[in-house]
């Protein structure tokens, strides 16, 4: 019974009894960036957030995007029942850690990687680590690698005379193509671990294995005598070396000793990874792991050195497994004796709500003992290889539930629908046309393979609007398609040609692919519309709603 005379109760009957939107939370500017002083009521704090969230694009028509919004009503309740449980805490939650810990285990061994023996479990080793992820799955596989790579060095170097140049210039690269996703550049540059990236072209979107083992098989002075005779590839390697290793920017002003080192070092003693993606961000294409791996095993036989590939298969994991059964188109697992860790993203094509990848390992070795952390202060004794510490519990939970739940067939049946579905966007993708040109899009990506359609304008082609024209008109309509521009040369300023993409998600239904490519076809009837040109008598073009401003002035010039 509330008590009318007591003022707080007076103040709370007021509260409850104001409707919402008269509050003056709604009348008021809203400074987004102070903490106020005074509490407000929950009810309308939390219309005011609706408000705002629902201007976002819905998931459901944000095409760009692969992760996942829509899972089993029965995995919200344990995603709601597990809201508060901090998952790094494993003495406290034994259970919640053992399911926790079995989601790479079960992955792990399906990747075809050694199981956790006995000892290894004893001894607190891991094959394999839940992330928020795939960036911190990545990240975590690349700081394993760079380690191995300074303990062999160190095994190498410790007890012999080994001349001091080496102690002085010595430390790893990565080596990759501009394909990979860009929490690879990030890694390079928060852990500052110098990167070798290819560039791309028209010709090849994906890391070219003969280009890998050209330069890893140089020595530093290759790749500055390479770079004199103007190879770009080999320019831009060693501008990465001289600063990286502290080298003359003109190796030949070098000291002898100098001089000496970069003859002998080779940059198959130097890089530590070779990175590789199932799946790519850009184009929906498998970089070539099987061609990669066999050009690693030969410098392997031929030099000594051993280079392990991380494969980033954030978006192709849980898919390839069904569209390349038995791995009978290519390999990409472990069963390919370089590849030494694998990434996949749960809250992609795992079908987990954001906040859930993997990282496994080909064995236990795989993570140096060194790296996995004894925490001792919860309690309890675990072990713990992340980059944060603490996180929900819930997406670990909702990951675990999925395979559990859906089992192999159970993903296969959902994610091989979804890759016809990518078959059937891209069948008629390429029909979309206009009175000129006829067809207008060239498909670019795997579809056979992948659930992602990535198209450009076919070569040839003659319009006069673009991409990113054509992604904004149908915005209108309410679809996200994003248009952006491949990575050629520079992962920061995008130079290559625009493309469009749809991850073919669960959700993107034959239905709504019908409704899309509708209104794509309408779009561009309205674009070619807006944009019909008028030609000068010397043939040159002019669009027709520039018409008015275009005055012939004599000898076919037009001002
Ligand atoms: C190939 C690839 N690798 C890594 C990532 C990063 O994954 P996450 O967003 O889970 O950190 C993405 C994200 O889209 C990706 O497509």
């Amino acid at each position: 019974m509330l008590n009318t005379e007591n003022p707080k109760t007076l103040v709370d009957v007021d509260n409850y009894l104001t409707p919402t939107y008269a509050r003056d939370y709604f009348t008021v500017p809203n400074d987004d960036l102070t903490i106020e002083q005074e509490s407000k009521d929950p009810r309308t704090v939390q219309q005011g957030i609706f408000n705002r969230i629902d201007l976002d694009a819905r998931n459901s028509s944000d095409l760009g995007s692969c992760i996942c919004d829509y899972m089993d009503p029965e995995c919200d309740e344990i995603v709601k029942r597990a809201i508060g449980k901090v998952y790094i805490d494993h003495s406290e939650y034994p259970q919640t850690s053992a399911l926790g810990e079995a989601v790479p285990a079960m992955i792990q061994q399906w990747y075809g990687g050694t199981p956790l023996t006995k000892a290894g479990e004893n001894n607190h080793r891991i094959i394999g680590t839940v992330t928020i992820g795939s960036s911190e799955a990545i990240m975590l596989a690349l700081i394993a690698h760079r380690q191995n790579w300074y303990d062999a060095w160190f095994e190498v170097y410790k007890n012999s005379n080994a001349d001091s140049e080496q102690w002085i210039h010595d430390r790893p690269l990565l080596m990759y193509a501009r394909d990979v996703h860009t929490c690879w550049n990030k890694y390079s540059l928060y852990y500052n671990v110098p990167a070798l990236v290819f560039n791309l072209s028209d010709d090849n979107y994906l890391i070219d294995p003969a280009q890998a083992d050209k330069y890893l098989r140089m020595s530093i002075y290759d790749v500055f005598s390479a770079a004199v005779n103007n190879d770009e590839t080999a320019g831009r390697f060693y501008e990465v070396i001289q600063q990286e290793l502290r080298l003359p920017q003109v190796l030949t002003n070098g000291t002898t000793q100098q001089i000496a080192y970069a003859k002998n070092r080779y940059l198959h003693q130097l890089v530590c990874c070779v990175g590789g993606v199932i799946g790519t961000t850009f184009t929906g294409q498998g970089d070539p792991i099987e061609e990669l791996n066999n050009v690693l095993a030969q410098i392997r036989a031929d030099t000594g050195s051993f280079i392990p590939i991380h494969v980033d298969a954030a978006s192709g994991g849980f898919v390839v497994p069904f569209t390349n059964p038995d791995e009978q188109d290519f390999k990409w697992t472990f069963t390919l004796p370089h590849v030494s860790s694998i990434n996949v993203s749960n809250h992609k094509f795992g079908m987990v709500y954001p906040g859930c990848g993997t990282v496994v390992f080909r064995n236990e070795d795989v993570v140096r003992p060194e790296l996995i952390y004894k925490i001792t202060y919860l309690g309890g004794n675990f072990t713990d290889y992340t980059v944060n510490f603490s996180r929900g519990s819930s997406m670990v939970l909702a990951a675990y539930y999925n395979l559990k739940r859906f089992g192999l067939n159970g993903f296969e049946k959902i994610n091989t629908q979804c890759v016809a579905n990518t078959q059937y966007l891209a069948g008629k993708i390429a029909t979309v046309s206009d009175s000129t040109n006829g067809n207008l899009f060239t498909v670019i990506s795997d579809t056979t393979h992948y659930p992602m359609v990535v198209w450009q304008l076919k070569s040839g082609v003659d319009v006069n609007w673009t991409l990113t024209q054509l992604s904004n008109l149908l915005q209108e309509s309410g679809w996200k398609l994003p248009a952006y521009q491949l990575p050629y040369t520079s992962s920061e300023v995008p130079d290559g040609p625009y493309v469009m993409r749809v991850v073919t998600r669960q959700d993107v239904s034959a239905e709504k692919i019908d409704l899309l490519v509708e209104d794509i076809q309408s779009a561009v009837n309205t674009l070619e519309a807006q944009s019909a040109f008028i030609v000068s008598p010397e043939g040159k073009k002019f669009l027709r709603k520039e018409q008015k401003r275009v005055a012939y002035v004599g000898s076919g010039d037009y001002r």
